[in-house]
């Protein structure tokens, strides 16, 4: 069994493991934003990002909603099941922010009935374009009735998670997930669910604690995150409840 990664990206990377089947997500400290362009080391990103996202993997798996997720393996590492991944960027906004705001004009932070779910094409070189749901079917990325399950799925993982923030005195305003196909061709939930792919604001002050502070340098990003971390009690050592 080799140690090395099979892939890299510009977050994490996935490691194999001796069951074709089963890959190590391994969450690295680099933080990059606007498509690479700005780019950052933070000791301690690995950890805060690998044990938020098991935490919250760990209760859509309690609620039903299947994910890659298996196990919290060690600080930096989460043991998956081996997705196919899809190319697109799931996003599901509650409040206006980002692109949203920059599309519509709307204030930041105006709550969203419903909420919404996007998608955008997952291409670096094209720098992640919104599409339209003809646009999914066109390119053959997903038919109609794959491509409502994974919105579905979307609805369904905001319902779940946004309570958890709630709970904790934190707003999810949004975030993005990736979707992909397993050995058995179901397809499920992948990647990872942090305040590197999250907005997150503090319920009381509305104050940022996600990425946002890293894009527009408006706080310490480890600072911020780890505020996110103790709200949401997570032990960094065993985020995942028994
Ligand atoms: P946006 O408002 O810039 O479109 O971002 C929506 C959400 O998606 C936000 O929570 C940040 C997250 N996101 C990523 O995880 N990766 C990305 O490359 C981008 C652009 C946004
Ligand atoms: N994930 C993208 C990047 O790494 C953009 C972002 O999150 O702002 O550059």
């Amino acid at each position: 069994m080799s140690n090395s990664p099979e892939y890299e990206g510009k977050a994490k990377q996935l490691i194999p493991t001796d069951d074709r089947n089963v890959v190590i997500q391994r969450f690295k400290n680099s933080a990059t934003a606007f498509n690479g362009v700005k780019k950052g080391e933070f000791e301690g990103k690995g950890a805060l990002n690998n044990a938020i996202s098991s935490l919250l993997f760990s209760k859509l798996e309690a609620a039903g909603v299947p994910t890659h997720f298996i196990s919290w393996d060690n600080a930096t590492d989460m043991r998956v099941h081996r997705l196919q991944i899809i190319p697109l960027e799931v996003v599901v906004r509650n409040h206006v922010a980002g692109s949203l705001q920059k599309r519509t004009g709307l204030g930041e932070g105006t709550p969203l009935q419903p909420s919404i779910v996007e998608t955008y094409y997952k291409k670096d070189e094209l720098g992640d374009p919104i599409l339209a749901d003809t646009h999914v079917f066109a390119l053959g990325i997903l038919n109609a009735d794959e491509l409502e399950t994974v919105k579905k799925a979307a609805l369904a993982v905001n319902d779940v998670i946004r309570p958890v923030f709630a709970d904790a005195g934190l707003k999810l305003i949004d975030f993005k997930l990736e979707f992909g196909w397993d050995s058995a061709g179901r397809l499920i939930l992948g990647d990872e669910i942090s305040p590197d792919t999250c907005r997150i604001w503090d319920a009381e002050t509305n104050t940022k604690l996600d990425k946002d502070v890293f894009r527009h340098d408006l706080a310490g990003l480890i600072e911020s995150y780890s505020v996110v971390a103790e709200k949401l009690g997570v032990d960094l050592n065993n985020p995942v409840e028994a």
